[in-house]
């Protein structure tokens, strides 16, 4: 009986958890595209290269978190430029904007990166 609850407790957890956290295929796909696509040429255009920062790196070891992720593609940082609009240019086609957009980006990035093959559905 008890191990039985203990049991149940656990799938309780994992579909809460699963809600909150985990990426859908889509957004990570949709991700992929944008990190690729926006300003026509990609964020790696600057990033994950060379000396500028690289953030799938700080992502992982989390010392980028979400809110100041967000915060410099929206506000841009010295050389870093403004980049919500051009996210949205890239995402809108498949419903990704503001957060949303800013989020799969995040997402795929958190996941590492690299080539995401496009969803079935
Ligand atoms: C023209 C070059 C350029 C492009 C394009 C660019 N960035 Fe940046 N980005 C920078 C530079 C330079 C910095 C460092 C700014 C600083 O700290 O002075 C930066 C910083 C950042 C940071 C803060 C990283 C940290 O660890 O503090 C984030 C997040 C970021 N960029 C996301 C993006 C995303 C997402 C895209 C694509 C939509 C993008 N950038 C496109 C140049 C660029």
């Amino acid at each position: 009986m008890k191990k039985s609850l203990a049991i149940m407790a656990g799938a309780v957890t994992l579909v809460l958890s699963s809600q909150t956290f985990a990426a859908s295929d889509m957004d990570l796909w949709v991700g992929s595209k944008i990190y690729d696509r926006a300003f026509g040429r990609g964020c790696a255009t600057c990033h994950d290269i060379a000396t500028n920062p690289n953030l799938i790196k700080n992502i992982k070891d989390g010392s980028l978190s979400f809110s100041q992720f967000k915060a410099t593609v929206i506000n841009g940082k010295n050389a870093m430029p403004k980049a919500a609009a051009a996210m949205d240019t890239v995402g809108k086609k498949k419903g990704y904007t503001g957060d949303k957009a800013i989020k799969a980006v995040f997402d795929y990035l958190s996941a590492g990166g690299g080539k995401i093959k496009k969803p079935k559905k």
